[in-house]
């Protein structure tokens, strides 16, 4: 079968497509035919030996898949449509994936949407419920708002019946996000102070932050008396911000960190809860995953290169079959 592979830790543009073998599905795996391909920022960091996990030489990236399962067994069906997430290997025509990490795909979904839902809103729900004990009725800042994580987040947040502003560097992107389901954008440039004058002064509840960087002690003004900040991911690799904790007592708020992958594994069971979780989401279209562009699996490098390059709007998806 054809698989993207990463042979040397050069980056994007050293990915290869070669014929691989087809996987032998353990036990409690399910055998996947993948249709589709999310594109995500471990990719990009794996590419380049940047990503906590170093697998070994070649390996093949591709953290979220969308296709049909090909055999019977570990409930699942012959035919049916899932959704799967892998820490890596999902850029192949066929995947074996532990069955507690593939997830039944509903109807009203395709396979481009069922790319773009495992690991971003799975991270969202995280995030938001977990991890900042939203409660109905709080507003949100998200930063990186038109991008994969960030318009998880915008439709998850909306879900549990927060108000949310978008952070975003154009106004092509700002339209993405309201698109999305952003209730307010906001442009990167001056942010804080859009937002002092959206929350009427009194700042926001949640900030969930991708990007890191230079933005951070902004953020951190943005809150709100007992305002959570959390630290999701650091796209705009600029060095890890650090915090002067004298402002946490000034207003009471916290920095929490957000780490799903960590804390799922460790879990069994927990990725499906939080899949039961959002399936009344994902059916009554609150969860809708905007899929920015589909590249065939040659472009799968390229696909990482526009990411690199802020390009992408969403989430990017390769067509595999
Ligand atoms: N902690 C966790 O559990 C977890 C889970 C999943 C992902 N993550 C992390 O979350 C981050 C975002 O992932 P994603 O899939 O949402 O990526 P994405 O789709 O590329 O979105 C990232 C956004 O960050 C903004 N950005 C600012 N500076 C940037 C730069 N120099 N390069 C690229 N983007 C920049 C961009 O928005 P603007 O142009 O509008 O500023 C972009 O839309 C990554 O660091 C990823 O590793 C963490």
């Amino acid at each position: 079968m054809r698989a993207v592979q990463v042979t040397r830790l050069d980056g994007p543009q050293a990915l290869e497509i070669n014929d691989v073998a087809a996987p032998q599905p353990a036990a409690h795996e399910v055998l996947i035919d993948v249709h589709r391909v999310g594109i995500s920022f471990p990719d990009l960091l794996l590419s380049r030996g940047q990503y906590q996990l170093k697998p070994e030489l070649p390996f093949t990236p591709g953290v979220d898949i969308a296709g049909t399962v090909a055999a019977d067994g570990n409930g699942f069906t012959a035919g049916q449509r899932v959704a799967a997430v892998v820490p890596y290997g999902g850029g192949a025509e066929q995947v074996a994936v532990p069955a507690m990490f593939t997830f039944p795909l509903p109807d009203r979904l395709d396979y481009e949407q069922g790319a773009a839902l495992p690991m971003n809103y799975l991270t969202a729900e995280f995030a938001l419920a977990e991890r900042a004990g939203l409660r109905s009725g709080e507003t949100v800042l998200v930063h990186g708002a038109a991008g994969g994580v960030g318009t998880a987040t915008l439709q998850v947040a909306k879900g549990l019946g927060a108000t949310t502003i978008g952070v975003v560097s154009t106004e092509e992107k700002a339209e993405f996000a309201r698109a999305a389901g952003a209730d307010h954008t906001v442009l990167v440039d001056g942010f804080k102070d859009r937002v002092k004058e959206l929350t009427g002064g009194q700042g926001v509840d949640v900030v969930l932050d991708v990007v890191g960087g230079d933005i951070f002690t902004d953020s951190l003004r943005c809150l709100g008396s007992q305002g959570r900040l959390l630290v999701v991911g650091f796209a705009a690799g600029q060095g890890i911000p650090e915090v002067k904790v004298n402002r946490l007592l000034l207003n009471n708020t916290d920095v929490r960190g957000v780490g799903w992958g960590e804390y799922a594994m460790k879990r069994p069971g927990y990725m499906q809860e939080q899949w039961q979780r959002l399936l009344p989401l994902m059916e009554d279209g609150t969860i809708t995953p905007p899929v920015g562009k589909v590249y065939p699996l040659e472009q799968f490098g390229q696909a990482l290169i526009d990411m690199d390059n802020r390009l992408t709007l969403g989430k990017s998806v390769i067509a595999v079959r």
